[in-house]
Formats: C-alpha cells, structure tokens, sequence
C-alpha cells in the first residue's frame, strides 16, 4: 500500500475512533471535579436529559443572590421564572407566621435566640443579614402575609411547615391566612413537612393541595415512602437512585430533590435530573433552567 494511503486510513481511523469516544455518555464519578461548563456540555450530548415538565423550585427564594427568605430573594426567583417559590415557616411567640429557616434567628439575622420567644415586633428590630462579593445586605424577616400582599395570585408557594414547640401550631394559622388571601388551591400554594404529624393536620384542611412529605438525609426509607400519605416525596439527593425514584413513580408518586452540599450540588441535579425526578429545590436557578434548555 502506497504511503499516502496509509496515512489516510490512518487519519480516518482516528477520526472514527475520536468520535465514538466523545458520543459516548460521560460517566459522572466524582462530582467535585465537574464544573457547570462541563455539566451544560454533558447535558448537550444525553438528550434524555431534557425533562421540560420538572419543577424549579427556588429553594429559600433566590439565595444565591441575596438574603435567603426575604422579598428581595423570592422577587429575584420570581423574575427568574422558577415554578415556585420555597417558604420555611416559623412562628414567633404572638403566633404570627414569618419565613426563617433556621431553629434560630443567629445564622441569617441580627438577632440571637429562638423566633418563638420573640413577638413579631421584636423580630422586627432585627434584620436578616447576608454577605455578597464585598457587600453586606440587610433587610427585615418577612411575615407570610407580606410575601403573599407581595405576590398576590402570581406565584406558587411551595410552603414547609414545622412542629412548634412539638406540636401542630401552626396549620390552622396557615390555612386561615391562605384563605383569607384565595390562594387556598392547588394552583397557588403546596405543602411540604418532614413532619407526618402536620401534613396531616394540613391534608384534614386543605385536602386537595399537593403535600410533600420529607426525609432528613440518609433518613429516607423506600417502604415508608411509598406507603406515605403524600403526593410528592421529598429526598436529599445522596439518597437518591434511579430506583428509588421508578419505584416511587409506579406508585404514583412524585419525587422532589433537596441538596445539602453546595460543593456537589450542581452535578447531583444534573444526575437526579437524569432519573426522571420531577422537581429541583434549586440554590441556582438559572443553572436549573440552563441544564433543563441544553
Ligand atoms: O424543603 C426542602 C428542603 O428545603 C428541605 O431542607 O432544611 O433546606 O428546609 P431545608
Ligand atoms: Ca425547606
């Protein structure tokens, strides 16, 4: 065989070779060494991992932005067209409903100690607080009623109750406050718990608003899961596996991931993604939205 055509079977060799290389789907092993370029690239190349109908849910408003639970974070995850907005409940010590996260005001606000032993005035003298790039940003801890003035019919409310001093406080309030505002429906507002005892409280009330039971990491277990008395199963995503979420499905039941590891969390949406879950409680919004596109 002539020189020439030996390079050339050799060329086209490589070519074949390369390509079949790169359709191949990238295996995902550790997901600390994964970037968002890197993950929008692998999305780009499994089209199965296109799944338009999965709720973006933006987990404690848009926190990458600004102060979590305030109107400014759900304001920015609202212009950023998340399907909901997530509100983790807390009562203060006069019984009115405010958005905080935490046991206690110290890790997000200015104040010390637990929101139940403050009145909401009280609560009001003290401000979230947050730190971005150079910055440090204050505004107030909203109540319910003020984000829901504030977005009216506008938004789904992706709404987490919690046990008050053990015991189920706060879903009368809650269901009050929702009806007096006529966002009581499934359009406007769903219920999530870790806390089976207030879902059902919630399901006595509102029985036609979708509820979210969730599972504390490593707390989850498939056979309570599929015997819970909830639409929708919440579950961090270490716990989650192809498995888990087809055998939930077949009976019936959505599944909803959270993230505790910020460091992990963009590859493990993009692999829960890929399972078929049907909705992210996103730190990053438009980082969902982009994989969702690719
Ligand atoms: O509500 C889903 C997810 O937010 C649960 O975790 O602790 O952030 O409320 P957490
Ligand atoms: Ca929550």
């Amino acid at each position: 065989m002539p020189w020439r055509s030996i390079l050339l079977t050799l060329v086209i060799a490589v070519f074949i070779i390369s390509g079949f290389f790169e359709a191949k789907p990238q295996v995902l092993k550790d997901s600390e060494t994964y970037g968002a370029e890197t993950l929008y690239a692998s999305a780009a190349g499994r089209p199965e991992a296109v799944l338009t109908d999965l709720e973006v849910i933006a987990h404690r408003g848009a926190n990458n932005f600004f102060n979590e639970h305030t109107l400014t974070a759900y304001e920015i995850a609202s212009e950023a067209d998340a399907d909901s907005i997530e509100i983790d409940l807390r009562m203060t010590k006069d019984h009115e409903l405010i958005a905080l996260h935490d046991t206690t005001l110290d890790r997000t606000t200015t104040g010390a100690g637990v929101p139940e032993e403050f009145t909401l005035n009280e609560i009001k003298q003290f401000d979230t607080v947050a730190v971005f790039g150079q910055k440090t940003y204050k505004e107030p801890v909203p109540t319910l009623e003020e984000i829901v003035t504030a977005f009216k019919q506008e938004e789904h409310y992706y709404i987490e109750t919690r046990l008050v001093d053990g015991e189920t406080k706060m879903e009368e309030p809650l269901i009050n406050l929702l009806q007096e505002n006529d966002l009581l429906d499934p359009k406007y507002v769903s219920f999530q718990s870790f806390s089976k005892e207030s879902l059902k409280k919630l399901q006595e009330f509102a029985p036609e608003i979708r509820s979210t039971l969730l599972y504390g990491t490593d707390k989850f277990d498939l056979e309570d899961g599929l015997e819970a008395d909830a639409d929708v199963i919440g579950i961090e995503s270490r716990n989650v596996t192809k498995c888990v979420v087809d055998t939930l499905h077949q009976q019936g039941k959505e599944v909803h991931v959270f993230f505790t590891d910020e460091r992990t969390q963009l590859v493990e949406q993009q692999r829960v993604m890929m399972y078929g879950v049907d909705g992210i409680f996103t730190d990053d919004i438009d980082f969902t939205k982009q994989v969702l596109k690719e």
